[in-house]
């Protein structure tokens, strides 16, 4: 427990790769050899238990339901999309208010076949991220089969394995079918998601996959569905988010009984991580991608950043993503207090939403 009248001060990751940029502070990898160092580290040491169990009839009977639920939710990436329709970067596969290349470019005055382009580079990069995001929850979900101590957990948790082995298979199939190039890992997503992996036990693989990484993207996937314009792609996205929204009922079922259980000085902890995992993936403001991206469209990174913390509605936009499940779901779980939320909306991650019920039943599967 922290002493009596020791003001908290949140603590914050990659202190030594953090600059402001006018009014925000950013996360930012300059050093290539760094982030070549980071990409090439693809093996790593992860403490792991492996529980027995003996009991093999269902002790927990919402997560027995979740499972049958998956049974018969199950598709197949090959056969129940049509991979016929076309992807083109002739078209706009979202609609361009969802590109901040796209718009960047119309500010500078290029001409709409170079908008087009840059935010067809732009959704290969997103969807390439959100495809190493899959691995990693594939991999995790593999340790959660070990580290779960009861059946249910255990069957739950190998039913997400094969659902995410599929979001493995139709990103990558995506990518390289219709985009034609699978981008890199962004370093500052490679140090984040290799924190998850290399936590121990089930309390902080489960509270930082499935609530914080699998509630930020679902909230992407839903923002980039609404904008869809291409048939293709609003049906692949409609069918990863629908296994998804099972991944998240397993979190907040689990979480809600480990919050429960912790004691309050486990409970800040688990505040204080969820904090400062996603305000490092927030920090980083796209710089990973505009830094790849900015040369071959003339567009500086910074100053971009810098316009956009600029603008009145800065906090609503930026926000959009978080408030979508994963703020509303931590607030709920008693993982966002009055100790940690002014960190959350001086990072422009929280906002007031209209007609939100604070306090409310979480959302589970619909
Ligand atoms: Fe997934
Ligand atoms: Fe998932």
């Amino acid at each position: 427990m922290r002493p009596e009248g020791d003001p908290f001060v949140m603590k914050k990751l990659l202190e030594d790769h953090r600059k402001s940029l006018g009014n925000v502070e950013v996360i930012e990898f300059v050093d290539e050899a760094e982030i070549e160092r980071l990409r090439n580290k693809v093996d790593t040491g992860v403490p792991l238990e492996i529980h027995w169990t003996w009991e093999y009839g269902s002790e927990v009977e919402e997560l027995r339901r979740l499972y049958e639920k998956g049974k018969v939710s199950q598709w197949n990436a090959e056969t129940d999309l049509d991979w016929s329709i076309p992807v083109s970067k002739d078209d706009w596969v979202l609609n361009p208010q969802a590109s901040l290349m796209a718009q960047a470019c119309a500010l500078m005055g290029k001409d709409e076949a170079t908008q087009k382009a840059a935010a067809f580079d732009e959704l290969a990069y997103t969807m390439s991220q959100l495809l190493h995001g899959e691995q990693a929850a594939l991999q995790l979900c593999g340790q959660l089969v070990n580290v779960c101590d009861k059946m249910d957990q255990k069957w739950y948790a190998a039913s997400q394995v094969i659902d995410e082995a599929r979001h493995v298979e139709v990103i990558s199939k995506f990518l390289a079918r219709k985009m034609g190039t699978i981008y890199p890992i962004g370093p500052t997503l490679k140090v984040l998601l290799d924190e998850l992996l290399e936590a121990p036990g089930m309390q902080k693989k489960t509270l930082g996959m499935q609530t914080l990484f699998e509630g930020t993207a679902v909230g992407i996937m839903d923002l980039m569905r609404n904008e869809s314009r291409n048939a293709f792609f609003t049906e692949m996205i409609r069918r990863v988010e629908q296994d998804e929204s099972r991944h998240a009922a397993f979190g907040v079922l689990t979480m809600r009984r480990v919050v429960k259980e912790a004691s309050e000085s486990e409970r800040a902890g688990m505040e204080d991580w969820a904090f400062a995992i996603l305000e490092a993936l927030n920090a980083n403001q796209q710089l990973d991608m505009l830094k790849l991206f900015g040369p071959k469209y003339g567009i500086d990174g910074e100053n971009l950043v810098r316009l956009l913390a600029g603008l009145p509605n800065y906090a609503e936009l930026n926000s959009l993503a978080f408030m979508h499940t994963v703020v509303p779901n931590l607030q709920r779980l008693g993982l966002i207090t009055e100790r940690t939320e002014a960190g959350w909306r001086k990072a422009a991650m929280m906002v007031d939403q209209r007609g939100a019920s604070a306090g409310g039943e979480l959302p589970l599967v619909s």
